[in-house]
């Protein structure tokens, strides 16, 4: 939003009504609409290593100009809980990654990569040497919650912290050197740094718990260390104050994404990625199809750099909440999965294929993955 940083609408587009298929500048990267690819993991990283039909996969939905944000990738051996999820801790995992962004890039594609942490949402099989998986607090999720039978975590000593830390920092240095445009900071769906943000989770008494601003510590220092290591122009971060995957509630998330967005402007970052929050403890959203909830708007507002929205948008919502100024970009996921070409039906506001939730995190190189047909030949 701001001129300073030199994000905001291409002048040649100032006077028609903006959509999604509207240019775009986000600091340096001169993007030629606003469909965004959402971070979706796919668990076909065997072994955590990236694969050769990643790259298919991400070209397919490379376009000039369009940005693609790629899965949730491990920042340590400590940071997995989902089997076959690509990881960006070692030079193996580096170089693996590269052909996958070069065949973005060859498309014109704007590449940034997640880097998570997964804190409690682990088991002991995941960690090094069986060990307890980490978090905020000892406190575990309840077991059985989405299938899942995670292991008690173990609450992170303070000295602890600063390590964690430099795992994000060195992680979205490795990021750079596979190729990618920027990082994504995962802050988002429940892991460790919504297990610290969230106050139905964080019960620590240090100064990494407690107050809004000593939950949001943990998250802040690390996009201060990743912003230090790689330039703020190349980090975006995602946050979800709403959600409640992973039992990662917060009594007020409306002070919290404001807060969080508030003091994000210190580190006049790229971007900020909020989801919408479609569900709430349990009273899901339900609002007519394509009315926006806006509720994200005291934060988009309050973000000085770009805003992106994300959660259950289509064309029709897509196009309104860009024409309303209420987010800069849209992060699409399922359709986007599920539809290749997903900027060009917009554009010819074609049909789009259905996605297949049975299919989303299976192993398979292809089914799922790279077979979901182009319009031409749907
Ligand atoms: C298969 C699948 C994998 C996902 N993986 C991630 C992920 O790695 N990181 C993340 O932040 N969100 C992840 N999400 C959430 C999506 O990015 C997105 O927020 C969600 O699907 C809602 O957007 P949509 O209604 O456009 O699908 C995933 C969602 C799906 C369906």
């Amino acid at each position: 939003m701001s001129s300073s940083s030199g994000n905001g609408p291409a002048s040649s587009v100032a006077t028609v009504p903006l959509s999604l298929l509207s240019p775009y500048k986000v600091g340096e990267f001169d993007l030629s609409h606003r469909i965004v690819l959402a971070p979706l993991t796919r668990n076909r990283s065997y072994n955590y290593v990236p694969q050769p039909h990643g790259a298919v996969y991400y070209s397919q939905r490379a376009t000039k100009g369009g940005l693609l944000i790629a899965e949730a990738t491990g920042v340590s051996d400590t940071a997995m809980g989902f089997p076959d999820t690509p990881g960006i801790w070692t030079k193996e995992h580096v170089e693996a990654w590269k052909p996958i962004v070069d065949a973005v890039h060859q498309k014109g594609g704007i590449f940034f990569l997640q880097i998570v942490h997964v804190g409690r949402v682990s088991t002991y099989d995941f960690q090094p040497n069986g060990q307890a998986p980490i978090s905020s607090t000892d406190k575990g999720v309840t077991p059985g919650l989405e299938g899942l039978e995670l292991s008690p975590p173990r609450r992170l000593r303070k000295d602890e912290v600063p390590g964690i830390v430099n795992d994000f920092r060195l992680a979205a240095r490795n990021a750079i050197e596979a190729g990618f445009d920027g990082v994504e900071i995962h802050g988002a769906n429940g892991f460790l740094i919504e297990q610290f943000l969230k106050d139905q989770v964080n019960d620590r008494t240090d100064e990494y718990g407690g107050s809004l601003e000593n939950r949001c510590r943990f998250a802040l220092e690390i996009v201060e260390a990743v912003a230090n290591e790689i330039g703020s122009h190349r980090v975006g971060i995602r946050l979800s104050p709403y959600s409640d995957f992973m039992e990662a509630i917060d009594s007020d998330p409306d002070a919290l994404g404001l807060y969080m967005a508030n003091a994000l402007n210190k580190f006049n970052i790229l971007y900020l990625h909020m989801i919408e929050p479609r569900v709430v403890g349990s009273r899901v959203f339900q609002g007519p199809e394509d009315e926006i909830p806006h509720r994200l708007l005291p934060m988009r507002k309050a973000f000085e750099n770009t805003f992106i929205a994300a959660g259950g948008y289509n064309r029709s919502k897509g196009n309104r909440a860009i024409g309303d100024d209420y987010a800069d970009l849209i992060a699409f996921g399922r359709l986007f999965l599920a539809n290749p070409d997903l900027p060009r039906r917009y554009e010819l506001d074609a049909p789009l294929n259905k996605y297949n939730r049975s299919t989303f995190y299976i192993s398979d190189p292809v089914v799922g993955y790279t077979d979901y047909p182009f319009l031409e030949e749907a």
